[in-house]
């Protein structure tokens, strides 16, 4: 592992050359895999990811099927050779928790109900970790949720906030990850619903609020980016009219 650097930001620049509101380099392919429903891979900074889109299929074993909904289930993985030193092959504490709070981000975004007994399955394979691979899980899951042809209310979007050397930073870059003094992952819906919030480490009231204003910055970026990367491949009429939610449910992320 690198060793702590004794400044992140010198003259207003990050160790990568980036300012503090500036995202790393983002690459998006939509529809990578053939055999996935759905799929997408995106590179983001030194990230390297891969998701999986499955479904709605028949939820197996039958006792886990909901009568009333689709049960959207999300597996994160790092491959062994993702990180510098090998990862265990399987689940570890981590990654389970990283599936089960990117499964929460998509769970009130999904339109669950129009599919009973169903499962949604959605996987995201990190091929190179570079800080932040859930956050771009998340976005790329976003995408191959939306390339299967899933109804959602809006794509999902997400990008890290943290502190260094005093500062609020936007996506955050391994040694701020590691040496910081906050990371805060968010994901959050094109208008504003956050649908993941973490905090690893302190900040003030004051500073969460800024934190989240900048979050909101940075998936703003995404969305775009996101959108972008869908008219790609779609053309853009086939793109959803965000006017027009095709009789979809009203209201808010949570009815
Ligand atoms: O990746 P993310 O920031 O969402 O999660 P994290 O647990 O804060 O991990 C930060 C970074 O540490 C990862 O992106 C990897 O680059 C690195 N890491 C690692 O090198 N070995 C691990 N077993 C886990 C994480």
């Amino acid at each position: 592992m690198s060793e702590k650097p004794e400044h992140f930001i010198i003259d207003g620049k990050r160790l990568d050359g980036r300012s503090v509101d500036e995202l790393r380099p983002i690459k998006i392919e939509v529809g990578t895999l053939g055999r996935a429903d759905g799929s997408c891979y995106l590179e983001w900074g030194n990230n390297k990811v891969l998701a999986a889109v499955y479904g709605p299929r028949e939820l197996h074993p039958r006792h886990r099927q909901n009568m009333t909904r689709s049960v959207v289930q999300f597996r994160y993985n790092m491959a062994s050779f993702s990180v510098d030193e090998r990862i265990r092959p399987g689940p570890s504490r981590r990654s389970i928790e990283i599936s089960k709070v990117s499964r929460e981000a998509f769970e009130p975004v999904v339109f669950t109900k129009f599919y009973p007994k169903t499962a949604i399955d959605v996987f995201v394979e990190v091929l190179q970790a570079g800080a932040g691979t859930r956050t771009a899980g998340i976005n790329a899951a976003s995408l191959a949720l939306a390339d299967a042809g899933i109804p959602m209310r809006g794509l999902v979007s997400a990008c890290a906030v943290g502190k260094v050397d005093g500062e609020l930073v936007i996506d955050l870059m391994k040694e701020e990850d590691n040496y910081g003094d906050a990371d805060v992952p968010v994901a959050m819906t094109a208008d504003g619903q956050i649908t993941l919030l973490q905090m690893d480490g302190h900040l003030t009231i004051d500073e969460f609020h800024e934190a989240l204003k900048l979050a909101k910055t940075g998936c703003d970026r995404m969305y775009e980016l996101q959108r972008q990367a869908l008219i790609e491949k779609y053309g853009k009429e086939s793109m959803i009219d965000t006017e027009d939610d095709g009789g979809a449910p009203d209201g808010d992320i949570d009815e």
